[in-house]
């Protein structure tokens, strides 16, 4: 036993500890508008925001020292006044911004509130549906997905796939598989306003969000969501695009031999997944960490509750995503376009 190794550990779980409860503080801060009312306001006293923000003051006094313990706010010890950085307030008040990350502090934060639930799911095998998970989730991973897709979906993923510009701006059929709250769809309808898009997803409440939310973005004509199965979806369609939702389902076999079916001929399936190499030892950094952790509470539970339950987890990296279109009967397979966080896969019959 290495008691500096010890020390070393213990020192490094309780800043983990603390980055948990940062998470909250976060959500907190968020949902009040303690960080849009320090955007750009220079340095305030903990009564000047309390004041500007309709908000108890002995509140908001230790929620600012802990923000300035977390390094999200800047104290000076002279004047007791609280700054949030410029550089700080994209990530914390833009939600248009690819720097945002308030999304994936809502959605990470939910996801931790399906603890119980999972850890029963442990016992059991039998996994945690995505539906039965805090809505809030929901909410989230749109928010801290949809920067993302804003900075790149139609300015770079899209033209990186052969010939599917050019067809989306002469007009397509579109379908959008496992969409969610839509973001992705309503993204690519404003885009290509020549083309039609469906987006569907088997769970109901995320569809009547998608479409309120299509309604306000002024596309609800061109752009329709309906309830379906990744198996099930009806149509033929010339691009058919699943956005950060292949591992969550159970039987992504079965839904890669489904695209098949629905791809009209000379047909592209845009493939989206979470960044990752092939094997464990290659995840092992930030983003490993985020994704193991939310495919441990979320995705691989979600796969597991669904019929086959493969839950090839977040993670699965492209081997196995080539191993799974493939069999699938598709024979062409290629990496179009990648981020930090996200692959890009193009696959064509
Ligand atoms: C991580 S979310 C991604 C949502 C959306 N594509 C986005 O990028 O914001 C995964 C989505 O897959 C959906 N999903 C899971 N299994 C499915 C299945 N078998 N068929 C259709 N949708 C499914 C979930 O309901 C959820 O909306």
């Amino acid at each position: 036993m290495e008691q500096a190794k010890v020390e070393a550990f213990v020192h490094k779980a309780l800043g983990d500890i603390g980055s948990a409860l940062t998470a909250s503080l976060v959500v907190i801060g968020d949902k009040l508008g303690l960080y849009r009312a320090m955007a750009g306001a220079g340095a305030l006293t903990s009564e000047e925001l309390a004041a500007r923000t309709g908000t108890s003051e002995r509140c908001v006094r230790e929620w600012l020292a802990a923000q300035a313990a977390a390094g999200y706010v800047e104290h000076d010890e002279t004047t007791g006044r609280y700054t949030l950085p410029d550089e700080h307030a994209l990530a914390l008040t833009d939600d248009d911004s690819p720097a945002c990350v308030l999304g994936g502090f809502q959605g990470m934060t939910a996801a931790m509130r399906a603890a119980p639930k999972v850890t029963d799911a442990f016992r059991t095998g039998r996994g945690v549906g995505w539906h039965e998970h805090d809505p809030e989730l929901f909410i989230g991973v749109e928010r801290f997905f949809r920067p993302g897709y804003n900075a790149n979906l139609v300015t770079s993923w899209i033209p990186a796939l052969d010939g599917v510009d050019a067809k989306l701006r002469a007009g397509a059929r579109v379908a959008d598989i496992g969409c969610g709250h839509g973001a992705s769809t309503i993204i690519m309808a404003q885009a290509y306003p020549s083309s039609r898009f469906t987006g569907f997803d088997y769970h109901v409440q995320s569809i009547e969000q998608a479409r309120a939310r299509a309604e306000r973005a002024g596309v609800a004509e061109r752009v329709s969501f309906e309830v379906a199965s990744a198996k099930t979806y009806p149509g033929k369609y010339d691009l058919v695009a699943f956005f950060d939702c292949l591992h969550d389902m159970g039987d992504p076999v079965g839904a890669a031999a489904h695209v098949r079916e629905t791809l009209a001929p000379g047909g592209t399936w845009l493939l989206v997944e979470p960044h990752a190499g092939d094997h464990v030892h290659d995840n092992l950094n930030p983003v490993g960490r985020l994704f193991y952790s939310v495919s441990t509470l979320v995705c691989t539970q979600a796969s597991l509750a669904q019929e086959v339950g493969a839950a090839l987890g977040a993670q699965a990296g492209e081997a196995r995503l080539r191993d799974v279109v493939t069999k699938a009967g598709f024979t062409r397979f290629r990496r179009a376009a990648e981020t930090p966080f996200n692959l890009i896969l193009e696959v064509r019959a």
